[in-house]
């Protein structure tokens, strides 16, 4: 708690507020008392200044472009960590000691295998379904599975519905992509670390042995990283809200799914991907950057801008050298879309408009020329952010099941629609 307080003039009332202050970061008036207080309510649609909780697991400086993990810098966590290790960190608040790290590589890798019948959940859908309607209907139906880890008051449970969701999500995100290619599922294999075990299920055919080339898994497993968690996202608070009303896991998680998939939030890989496509060649950039900064026009800069950042996303920094370490191994010389992703970017961040409204690149515009060059079709794009981001949406509902504070998610709202009126017969209208 700060010293200081938040004073409210409404109309020659007045009404009084504490502010908290944060370890770091913007200070908060903690206002629930309002309503009590003054019968009103705050309004700010899409929360541009409402913090929604408490929590200490990741902190964003948008005017920096800073991202912490429990207080690890992004960068050195993509740098010397592996995915699982940044796992543990956010759901346990610290590093693993040797030990740690083992057991939990051990626990992760020993739930990776899904329950036998849920395979057939797969053949309902078509094949050209997108594979993100697949994961929203079959992680949503892990809960019709996994009984005994649904009890959220049970923290063994907890735990091991936090488990099974780490390590189940890559098996079935490779599951509903062999499912859209036609071929076979392949089973998880205990001696590979996860990301190699991931590319494995996604690559591997029966016909011929399969071997993962470390530097693509080094890839995949910092892309991993990337993606972990970001604060409270649209997903991450859906998945809160879910979680809110006791909803087990594996729904929750299913509704952060759900959220995830659209083109403004994790579906812009997939939609940047296609913009480049779209612009084709880097003579036609102006035109595109003309659409996008034209108030009638609809168009955006997929990957571009961020409601936090105003600065570059440090995500995407890493990312883009993540890119061309992943082209110069597979030896792509020239990538046109890499190119014109290029040219884009240094068009924009020297164009008025984006400088104006402090539009940089974020973790969305280099991804998808990275997974396409390791083998994924567009429509996996955010398959693989969400196999990625769950480990941040189980480490947030986590943290919220555990606050003794912790009550349902109930916004209110202005009220601008009719008032009282009495039914009027079918005959009078
Ligand atoms: C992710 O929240 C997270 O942390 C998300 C994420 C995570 O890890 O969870 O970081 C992942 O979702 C990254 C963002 C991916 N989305 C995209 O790349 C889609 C394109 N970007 C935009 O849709 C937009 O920038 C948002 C949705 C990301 C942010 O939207 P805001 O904060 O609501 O900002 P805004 O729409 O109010 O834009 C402010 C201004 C507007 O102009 P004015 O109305 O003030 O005149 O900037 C303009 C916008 O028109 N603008 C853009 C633009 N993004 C914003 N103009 C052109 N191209 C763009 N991409």
């Amino acid at each position: 708690m700060s010293d200081r307080t938040a004073k409210l003039d409404v109309g020659g009332e007045s009404f009084e507020f504490p502010v908290r202050r944060g370890t770091i970061g913007p200070d908060v008036m903690d206002i629930s008392s309002l309503y009590s207080q003054s019968g009103m309510f705050t309004y700010d649609p899409g929360y541009t200044s409402t913090g929604s909780c408490e929590s200490k697991i990741t902190y964003i400086d948008g005017d920096e472009g800073i991202l912490l993990h429990r207080g690890y810098p992004i960068e050195q966590l993509a740098e010397h960590g592996d995915f699982l290790e940044v796992c543990y960190l956010l759901l346990y608040g610290e590093l693993p000691t040797k030990a740690q790290n083992e057991d939990f590589h051990y626990r992760v890798t020993h739930h990776t295998m899904v329950h036998e019948q849920m395979n057939r959940f797969f053949t309902g859908f078509r094949r050209d379904a997108h594979p993100m309607a697949i994961m929203c209907g079959v992680v949503g139906a892990m809960s019709a599975f996994y009984h005994d880890s649904t009890d959220i008051s049970d923290p063994h449970q907890r735990m091991v519905a936090s488990l099974r969701m780490i390590a189940k999500m890559p098996t079935i995100a490779a599951m509903a992509f062999k499912y859209h290619v036609g071929q076979p599922f392949v089973y998880p294999q205990n001696n590979l670390d996860y990301a190699s075990n991931f590319l494995r299920m996604c690559f591997a055919v029966p016909c011929e042995e399969y071997q993962v080339n470390p530097v693509l898994a080094r890839a995949m497993d910092r892309i991993f990283i990337l993606h972990a968690d970001h604060e409270q996202n649209a997903s991450t608070s859906t998945v809160r809200l879910a979680g809110s009303s006791g909803a087990n896991p594996f729904a929750c998680i299913a509704a952060g799914i759900a959220c995830l998939w659209g083109p403004a939030h994790g579906g812009a890989n997939e939609a940047a991907l296609n913009m480049l496509a779209e612009i084709g060649t880097v003579e036609n950039i102006p035109e595109y950057i003309a659409r996008a900064k034209d108030k009638n026009d609809p168009f955006r800069l997929m990957g571009f801008g961020h409601r936090v950042y105003k600065n570059y996303d440090p995500r995407a920094k890493i990312m883009q050298k993540t890119t061309h370490e992943v082209l110069a191994e597979l030896g792509i010389k020239d990538d046109p879309m890499l190119d014109v992703a290029m040219e884009l970017e240094r068009i924009a961040l020297t164009d008025e408009y984006f400088i104006e409204k402090k539009l940089y690149p974020n973790i969305d515009f280099y991804s998808g020329i990275t997974l396409k060059a390791l083998g994924f079709p567009t429509t996996m794009f955010t398959v693989l952010f969400a196999v990625a981001r769950t480990i941040g949406w189980i480490a947030q509902w986590k943290e919220m099941i555990e606050d003794p504070r912790q009550k349902i998610g109930r916004p209110r709202q202005l009220y601008t629609g009719e008032t009282q009126r009495d039914y009027v017969p079918v005959a009078n209208r």
